[in-house]
């Protein structure tokens, strides 16, 4: 068993299936937003928030922060009707029955005005709106994230063309600030009403002839069937856990096709939160801690580069040798150290 503990609990309001999956808390607390999304089976919900808080651990690691990684899925059985404030009251229980070895903040399916709610509950929430006392939506800080990433990997964006696979509150954020950028973009989502610009399929998006392919909707899209049909030279977005398996960056690697670790490139959300809420950083200064991503990338991929190997094996070192690092010094804190803002 990888992670440190998992809380599977019936929504005493709610009825739903509620998963609290906390990774690691080697670093720090454990930090990961809460997803409210259909699956098949509640089953497929506890796989999703394994593999997620997973992928929090390394995000927060290779961001430098001082957190471990965690996250919070709400599976929804499709077609069933569900009380959204019961269901966040009941999220925000399970994770005040974690003392602060986890806290959450907004993902796919749940925002801001969630984080309120949450917070009637627990303390360890991230993400209110300002008038609420926190730093407000995410999705623009993982964004501009998103466009450092970009620069790290491809220099100026004019000059550069991009698909941006989903148009989610961050892929659009993604997508106009490429666009304000003055760069060729194309783009897709799996619901039309979010068309915007050059439109194409979900699938001619994916295998567009691009500079950079920026998957920015759910994960899972790069596996061994998907990668002999790319045609970018390079693959950046903020979708978490964009690769099938590991397995599947060499392959990437092998085509030539250069691939930035979703765990660096989606980085920004937490960084800017932790900044403004925890550290009490002012807003520029979190902004210019969340445009250093470039420059993690841009040392990750010449790792690899020294190293003879994919920028996902070099990220993979890094974050082992910083988690290393943390077991050896014993600077494990313990459950319910977060600071509070
Ligand atoms: N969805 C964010 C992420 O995956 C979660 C988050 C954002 C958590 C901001 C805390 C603060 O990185």
């Amino acid at each position: 068993m990888d992670h440190e503990q998992v809380v599977i609990k019936r929504g005493p309001r709610s009825g739903l299936p509620i998963i609290v999956a906390v990774h690691s808390t080697a670093l720090g607390p454990a930090i990961g937003g809460c997803r409210i999304k259909e699956y098949p089976h509640w089953r497929n919900g506890l796989d999703d928030a394994l593999r997620l808080s997973a992928a929090m651990t390394s995000k927060s690691a290779l961001a430098g922060l001082r957190h471990g990684g965690g996250k919070t899925v709400v599976a929804l059985s499709a077609g069933t009707r569900w009380d959204r404030r019961e269901t966040l009251l009941d999220v925000g229980d399970v994770i005040a029955g974690l003392g602060g070895a986890y806290a959450t903040g907004p993902d796919v399916g749940t925002g801001p005005d969630d984080m309120v709610t949450i917070a009637e509950r627990t303390p360890y929430v991230f993400c209110r709106p300002a008038e609420a006392g926190g730093s407000g939506d995410s999705s623009g800080h993982t964004a501009q994230g998103v466009v450092a990433a970009l620069r790290a990997l491809v220099g100026d964006l004019s000059s550069k063309s991009f698909a941006v696979l989903g148009l989610g509150r961050v892929g659009s954020e993604v997508w106009k600030m490429l666009t304000d950028a003055g760069a060729t973009v194309i783009a897709s989502d799996v619901d039309d009403r979010k068309k915007r610009g050059t439109w194409v399929s979900p699938q001619e998006c994916l295998t567009a002839d691009v500079d950079v392919l920026i998957p920015a909707a759910l994960g899972g899209l790069l596996t061994p069937e998907t990668v002999p049909a790319l045609r970018c030279r390079a693959i950046a977005g903020p979708a978490n856990n964009q690769l099938d398996a590991p397995a599947t960056a060499d392959l990437l690697h092998a085509r030539g096709i250069r691939w930035a670790p979703d765990a660096i490139v989606s980085a920004g959300g937490i960084i800017y939160a932790t900044a403004v809420e925890l550290r009490h950083e002012t807003p520029d200064r979190a902004a210019e801690q969340v445009r250093g991503i470039g420059a993690t990338l841009t040392s990750v991929v010449r790792e690899a580069e020294a190293a003879g190997t994919t920028p996902a094996e070099a990220a993979r070192r890094h974050v082992e040798r910083v988690l290393a690092s943390a077991n050896l010094s014993g600077r494990v804190p313990a459950a319910g150290s977060l600071p509070l803002p």
